[in-house]
């Protein structure tokens, strides 16, 4: 944010300062008096807003904002916050003199005499649409990425899902013929029971796999750990060969997350699928949540997080490999067995989610990938999972 308090300054005389003021063109800097009239404008005023000074000066500084921010009072409020408390800040939508408007960065401090009296107040105001718009075009991408890895990731489950529904179909068929062929109505009940046991489990595996297909927004909310835990593991079991052992084991009374739900179950499969794709022939896959207090350890973190640790008996990463894993576009995986991209998306989900992602790794005895994600903390008491 820009500091206007270099206007006050008593080394440089006025002339230099009108001289330096009127240099800058990526800045409008100009004067309001203590109702908010502009009163000085220099050439990033009329570059940035597209007045003359003499068009502004005398007018409010109001002029500048959009009718719905006037009408809510939003001009009115940075004055008396400025005037109240020496400065105010703000970021919004401003309108130029064509009628277009742009997104800007404002600063508006006031300017005391030598007897400390309020005489005015410098306002500086930056264009960054291009910045904001570069970052919302970075979030839409991000979006687009999770979706189409979501769909890689529903191509890996589903191979696993055609295997499950053809055993219920099994039951189901041989269930209905013996039933069929027995006289014993006992006997023929527990057929029956049979085919509804496995019919269930099967609108189950589909309920599963459409509610992580569904493409949604960006999702916010308060979940629990293992509500998520207990999703994943249903959508999970079916991606894992045999020779893989899946071990869990939870924490109880986990205190909650606020994420994106869809994502998060995304990063862990991402970890899953890299630990087995890490086991060559048989080995075990450890998932562990615990609560965690953090003082500085991992990348300067503070506070109370929920660790999920993805722990596998795989080849390990080599230390030379170790720097270049979190890359996008980084895989060690033959042409078409990867992306790269698997471990990019879950370092930019830690981040976006205000935590970390750490790895500690042994050539040869295996990979253990930690995702730190901060406990939600309400302002009076934390509520616990289960
Ligand atoms: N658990 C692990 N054990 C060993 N190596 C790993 C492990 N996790 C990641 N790696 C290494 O990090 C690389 C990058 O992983 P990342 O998930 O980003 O991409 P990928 O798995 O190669 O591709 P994709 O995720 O698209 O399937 C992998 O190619 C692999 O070399
Ligand atoms: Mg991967």
């Amino acid at each position: 944010m820009v500091s206007a308090n270099c206007i006050a300054h008593p080394v440089m005389p006025a002339s230099r300062y009108e001289q330096l003021v009127q240099s800058v063109v990526d800045y409008a800097i100009y004067m309001l008096d203590p109702s908010g009239r502009v009163v000085s404008w220099n050439a990033g005023a009329e570059r940035i807003k597209g007045y003359r000074a003499e068009e502004v000066i005398g007018h409010h500084f109001s002029l500048f904002f959009t009718p719905e921010d006037c009408a809510d009072g939003r001009p009115g409020r940075l004055l008396h916050q400025a005037l109240e408390q020496g400065v105010a800040q703000d970021e919004g939508w401003r309108v130029r003199k064509d009628g277009t408007r742009f997104w800007a960065l404002a600063a508006l401090d006031v300017i005391r005499d030598e007897q400390g009296e309020i005489i005015g107040l410098a306002k500086v105001t930056r264009d960054i649409t291009d910045r904001r718009e570069s970052a919302l075009q970075l979030d839409a991408v991000r979006a687009q990425l999770f979706q189409a890895q979501k769909l890689e990731a529903l191509g890996q489950l589903t191979g696993g899902l055609a295997h499950d529904f053809n055993n219920l179909l099994t039951i189901i068929i041989s269930s209905a013929r013996m039933a069929l062929g027995s006289p014993d109505p006992a006997r023929v009940q527990r057929m029956l029971q049979h085919i509804l046991d496995a019919g269930q489990r099967g609108t189950e595996l589909t309920q599963q796999l459409l509610s992580f297909a569904r493409h949604r927004q960006l999702d916010v909310s308060l979940i629990a750990p293992s509500s998520l835990l207990t999703a994943t593991r249903g959508l999970l079991e079916h991606a894992l060969p045999r020779d893989i052992t899946l071990l869990e084991r939870m924490q109880p009374g986990l205190p909650l997350i606020e994420v994106d739900a869809g994502q998060l179950q995304m990063v862990l499969l991402n970890l899953l699928f890299n630990a087995r794709d890490a086991i060559a022939e048989c080995g075990t896959i450890r998932l562990a949540v615990d609560a965690v207090e953090l003082a500085g350890e991992v990348e300067g973190l503070h506070g109370t997080y929920v660790c999920f640790e993805v722990q596998d008996s795989g080849e390990g990463i080599d230390p030379q490999v170790l720097p270049r894993i979190f890359e996008p576009f980084f895989t060690t995986k033959a042409f078409g067995q990867g992306t790269g991209l698997g471990l990019s998306q879950v370092y930019g989900f830690a981040k976006q989610s205000n935590g970390a992602i750490s790895v500690d790794s042994t050539l040869g005895q295996g990979t253990c990938m930690r995702l730190y994600l901060p406990a939600y903390q309400p302002e009076a008491g934390i509520p616990f999972d289960g």
